[in-house]
């Protein structure tokens, strides 16, 4: 089946700002915010984690948890919301956004969050180490993954008007109006996503 309307991956470290940002998206394009988070609660997936010190961490299981979303990966039009992004097939994401953030600023959210001392410099080393943005380069092609700032409101602002201008771009490249039309030869410098990405 052809999808109509792009499937998003929204991932980064913990406290980066990706709900913020699918929230954001998905009140302004109308395309479905697929928190994984929710998922997990909703199907019960999830098993606690044995770490005394991180009793909250669920380990997913992520064969049951694909089963569960592939259907609507398939209809398309998905926002995917997690901190993972190499689970979901390639051929069914369009697009895959790595949100990056200062990390001072990343430190106070995640204190705001209550976050142990450890389960904390684990992510500011995950952030710091560039952890998200590797595993989107190594699990989708170059064209596909695309890094946003999430430090003040005006970064949601301007990621959310591009994402916009690359949905126009996606539906009139992937034939919205019917047929496959993919467009021949172009290139990703014509793209608005990467002009700055
Ligand atoms: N661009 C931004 N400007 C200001 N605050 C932000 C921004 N992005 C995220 N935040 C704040 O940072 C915190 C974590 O954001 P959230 O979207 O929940 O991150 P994630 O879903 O990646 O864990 C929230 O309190 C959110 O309001
Ligand atoms: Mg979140």
């Amino acid at each position: 089946m052809l999808r109509t309307e792009p499937n998003i991956v929204v991932t980064g470290t913990p406290g980066v700002g990706k709900t913020t940002l699918s929230e954001e998206l998905a009140s302004k394009t109308g395309l479905h915010h697929l928190s994984i988070n929710e998922v997990v609660k909703k199907h019960d997936i999830g098993e606690s984690s044995t770490d005394p010190d991180d009793p909250n961490t669920k380990i997913v299981d992520e064969d049951r948890l694909l089963d569960v979303i592939e259907n609507d990966l398939q209809e398309g039009g998905q926002i995917v919301d997690w901190h993972a992004c190499d689970l979901f097939p390639p051929s069914l994401i369009d697009l895959v956004c790595v949100i990056r953030c200062d990390n001072k600023l990343l430190y106070d959210r995640l204190k705001g969050r209550g976050y142990g001392e450890k389960k904390l410099q684990e992510n500011l080393d995950c952030e710091i180490m560039e952890v998200l943005l590797q595993e989107a380069r190594d699990a989708y092609e170059e064209g596909v993954v695309v890094e946003l700032k999430s430090e003040k409101t005006e970064d949601v602002d301007e990621s959310v008007e591009r994402i916009e201008q690359w949905i126009r771009n996606w539906k009139k490249d992937n034939g919205k109006e019917g047929g496959d039309v993919k467009a021949q030869g172009k290139k990703d410098e014509d793209d608005p996503m990467f002009l700055h990405g």
